[in-house]
């Protein structure tokens, strides 16, 4: 079966990983990939927003599923416009994928369902959104409502904060904002399969958003991943199934709308139970690497399953080893990092049992590996625990140079305490 993976991060290259090892896997294409999806299969020179050229591109080459990694793709209607053409693709429509494209839907959309979530309030200018945080106080979480990759979201520590926020969210792309309360609690990562009103959830992990140690510092796009999280239970998977993942999907499928592709909750697990931070519509970076590290399954059959509308007796079981995503980040990221520095140490990060590195921002430049972009490679591992990943993960991660080279040390460390 011929397969068209859309996007160029370190999600993707996993996802390639993955895909190479199906024993239905036919010719598999990236479009636009990156220096380690090559070795997975052939890149493809187009952008994962290019929908008109993927579309042509899907067609000439007969491919029978297409992977759709990245959320912009998604919000530009990718999905509607293969399935309107009659291609079988994964990922949500964009009227579902809503659920992370717009903040101020997703709150609506929880409100409508009866999901947790901290109290909010939406506001389009910038004069009632400065009064509403000047009556609720700090700490405050200022959200824009738009696409920003991870970095439209400010935990504002005082009023005067919150304004700086609202004014630089309006005086630049924003045109609507979610104002919320601040919760308290570990961060979990949710991955639901969906199918319409139909889902099965992957284990949770758990991403590190700051950039310093100690969880400080500027958010990013997410700097480690880890598996498993000593404080989830069954009990407590099965709760976040049933009033969280299941209801959202109804009131989807309700309206029309039906979500199919991944949903991936991002939930505080508060004094008063888990509550929704947000909702994505795509697999989770650094997340989904772990995931293909972990997943005992055919993930085609799995993409497959979820793009066919039709879950019954999915398997999706994943080992009960340790398994972390360390990413190696360009120093300066998430603001202005250089880029097109060589690389090396890959080889003999891999020979350190358990290895695999994903790369991200890479790219071959006159034959060698140079950096391209600010999450530079995702260090994965497994271990019989978090622990022994984690050391092993450390242990790759120093084997691997480039100037400028930055991780935090301190992934899992709250985890394991
Ligand atoms: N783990 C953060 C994200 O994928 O948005």
């Amino acid at each position: 079966m011929n397969v068209l993976l859309v996007g160029s991060g370190g999600r993707e290259h996993a996802l390639a990983w993955k895909l190479k090892q199906s024993p239905r896997i036919g010719k598999l294409y990236i479009a636009p990939g990156n220096g380690g999806t090559s070795q997975c299969g052939e890149n493809v020179d187009m952008a994962a927003t290019d929908v008109e050229k993927l579309l042509a591109f899907a067609q000439e080459k007969e491919i029978a599923l297409t992977v759709v990694g990245p959320e912009n793709s998604l919000d530009l209607g990718i999905v509607d416009a293969f399935r309107a053409a009659g291609l079988k693709i994964f990922g949500p429509t964009k009227a579902a994928a809503q659920t992370e494209s717009s903040k101020v839907f997703a709150k609506n959309l929880m409100e409508k369902a009866g999901v947790p979530t901290a109290q909010f309030k939406t506001f389009s200018d910038e004069p009632s959104a400065v009064a509403y945080v000047r009556e609720r106080g700090a700490p405050i979480v200022v959200k824009d409502s738009a696409l920003v990759f991870g970095k439209g979201v400010t935990i504002c520590r005082s009023v005067q904060e919150a304004e700086d926020a609202l004014h630089d969210i309006f005086s630049h792309q924003g045109k609507e904002v979610v104002i919320e309360d601040f919760l308290e609690g570990p961060e979990v990562s949710i991955h639901a399969v969906c199918a319409g009103s139909d889902f099965v959830l992957l284990p949770a992990s758990q991403d590190h958003k700051r950039v310093g140690e100690g969880d400080t510092g500027k958010m990013t796009g997410g700097i480690g991943a880890i598996y498993p999280l000593p404080f989830m239970t069954q009990k407590l998977m099965d709760e976040i199934g049933e009033t969280i993942v299941r209801p959202i999907l109804q009131v989807l499928a309700d309206a029309g709308t039906p979500f199919s592709g991944l949903l991936y909750p991002g939930l505080i697990l508060t004094k008063s139970g888990p509550k929704v931070l947000e909702f994505n519509s795509r697999f989770g970076d650094p997340e989904c690497e772990l995931y293909m590290r972990i997943l005992q399954d055919d993930i085609l059959t799995i993409l497959e399953a979820s793009a066919s509308g039709d879950l019954r007796g999915l398997s999706v079981v994943c080992g009960q080893m340790g398994c972390v995503n360390l990413i190696l980040c360009s120093d300066g990221y998430p603001d202005e990092y250089k880029k097109g520095l060589p690389i090396t140490g890959i080889e003999e990060a891999e020979k350190i049992d358990g290895v695999v590195v994903f790369h991200a921002g890479t790219t071959v430049k006159n034959g060698q590996l140079v950096t391209n972009g600010g999450r530079v490679f995702g260090v994965t591992a497994v271990g019989d625990t978090l622990k022994e990943a984690l050391e092993t993960a450390y242990e790759a991660a120093d084997k691997i140079e480039f100037e400028g080279k930055y991780y935090r040390r301190d992934i899992g460390a709250k985890a394991l305490e």
